[in-house]
């Protein structure tokens, strides 16, 4: 658990040449953040939506390569149907209003997920903020939406099956790196497994989320509700991932 306030407090110097390529993020405690205010859970979700601008803008300046976020999981479907609908609201809003500032900054939309499931207008907003920012070559943003790991698995192992089946590949072609594209982060090659994947507010699981991908991640998890984390908890973040000393099972020492 990171809680380093010394380095909250005073400006935190980080390695340039060690950022994370690709961080990936559960946002949690939206819930929590409203019911301390004694607000409705939704206001959280708001104030959320909010940070996702915030760390989108913090991550590409910092020379973030891919930035995955974990916005709607298939277990998500389970809550209360207003929660449910005021989500699947969210990105309409987040595009309409935030895609000329990606733009703007060269960020480029991606979407992983079961998007034919979503509702007709977030699936057209999706559509629309991925084809806006189809030209732009700098940081990715990557919204994990109607995402569930087992089922990418799942449906990784199907394609893989009906390749065979069809004669396209044999059995023996079926290594790490062909499972990896058949993944739904297969798109993002050399960046599909995130180097760091942050959870927030103080839960230590990882809820079906990249569980291939994250293999050789760095976990970092912070007490932060994902409403309070900003620029300056990214850094702290990234400060710790910068600490650790990633052998990827060997024993190199860096
Ligand atoms: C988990 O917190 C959060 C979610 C299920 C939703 C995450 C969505 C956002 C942060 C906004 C996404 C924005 C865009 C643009 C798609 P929780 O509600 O489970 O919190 P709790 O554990 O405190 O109840």
């Amino acid at each position: 658990m990171f809680n380093n306030k010394k380095n909250a407090e005073s400006s935190i110097h980080l390695d340039s040449d060690r950022i994370p390529k690709h961080i990936a993020i559960i946002m949690d405690g939206n819930g929590r953040w409203a019911k301390k205010r004694h607000l409705p859970r939704i206001a959280g979700h708001r104030q959320g939506m909010e940070t996702v601008k915030t760390v989108t803008m913090a991550a590409s300046k910092l020379g973030v390569k891919v930035l995955t976020l974990y916005a709607f999981s298939t277990e998500n479907w389970k809550r209360p149907k207003d929660e449910v609908s005021f989500l699947m609201g969210l990105p309409v809003k987040f595009f309409n209003n935030f895609v000329p500032e990606l733009i703007e900054n060269n960020v480029k939309v991606s979407v992983m997920g079961l998007i034919d499931q979503l509702p007709e207008n977030t699936q057209k907003a999706v559509r629309d903020a991925i084809s806006q920012t189809s030209k732009c070559t700098g940081m990715i943003l990557n919204f994990a939406l109607n995402y569930g790991s087992r089922l990418d698995i799942r449906l990784a192992v199907q394609n893989i099956a009906s390749e065979i089946k069809n004669d396209a590949i044999s059995i023996s072609d079926i290594d790490d790196d062909l499972i990896s594209r058949h993944l739904m982060t297969g798109f993002l090659g050399d960046y599909a497994d995130p180097d760091l994947l942050i959870r927030t507010s103080g839960e230590e699981r990882i809820s079906n989320f990249l569980l291939w991908q994250i293999a050789y991640s760095e976990l970092v998890f912070t007490d932060a509700l994902w409403p309070d984390f900003d620029g300056q908890t990214l850094r702290q973040m990234i400060f710790e991932y910068q600490h650790r000393n990633r052998r990827f099972g060997g024993l190199k020492n860096e």
